[in-house]
């Protein structure tokens, strides 16, 4: 028997970068989770994924919207991932952002973004495997990623010192 408390301190010496997945729904309102389980998949075709919990109230709702944005942080949006890593009614409440082309929320100062359509959906122990099959994508030339590791937040620089 694993214990969870090991399992999540062994797999926590893994560093990940930190995204937002965003969403806008057929009425309008806008959906937001964070997520360091995303990966690059494929480059042909090109896929990218990340693994929602199934205890997200976020990613069904994404989920139902049939496409998302991934939104990749920066090392100075600690906050903005503080925001959409806690449970919230409305995440994006006086908050201002662009839109991707497909009209997906672009958070300002990400250091990239992935316009995806949801291509797959697997079930896989407590969480779900989501595939996205990317239509646009584009980057910022500066700026740092916010980096976690150890159940801790960092940047470059810290990690470098
Ligand atoms: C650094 C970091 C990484 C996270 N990675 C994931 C992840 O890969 N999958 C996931 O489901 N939740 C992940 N979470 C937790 C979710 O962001 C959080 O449980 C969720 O936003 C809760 O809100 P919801 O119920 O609206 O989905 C992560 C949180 C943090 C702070």
């Amino acid at each position: 028997m694993i214990d969870p408390r090991h399992f999540r301190d062994v797999l926590g010496t893994y560093p990940t970068g930190v995204c937002v997945i965003t969403a806008v729904d057929a009425a309008g309102k806008r959906h937001g989770l964070v997520v360091g389980s995303f990966s690059s998949i494929s480059l042909d075709p090109p896929l990218v994924g990340f693994f929602p919990d199934k205890k997200s109230s976020s990613w069904p709702l994404i989920a139902d919207c049939g496409r998302f944005c991934v939104n990749v942080l920066g090392a100075e949006q600690l906050e903005l991932c503080k925001r959409f890593a806690a449970k919230a009614e409305d995440k994006f409440a006086d908050l201002a952002h662009g839109l991707t082309p497909a009209g997906m929320p672009l958070l300002d100062q990400a250091l990239a973004w992935l316009d995806c359509t949801i291509e797959r959906i697997t079930d896989i122990g407590d969480h779900l495997l989501v595939v996205g099959a990317v239509e646009a994508l584009g980057k910022r030339d500066e700026g740092t990623p916010l980096l976690f590791f150890r159940g801790g937040y960092h940047d470059l620089a810290c990690l470098a010192g």
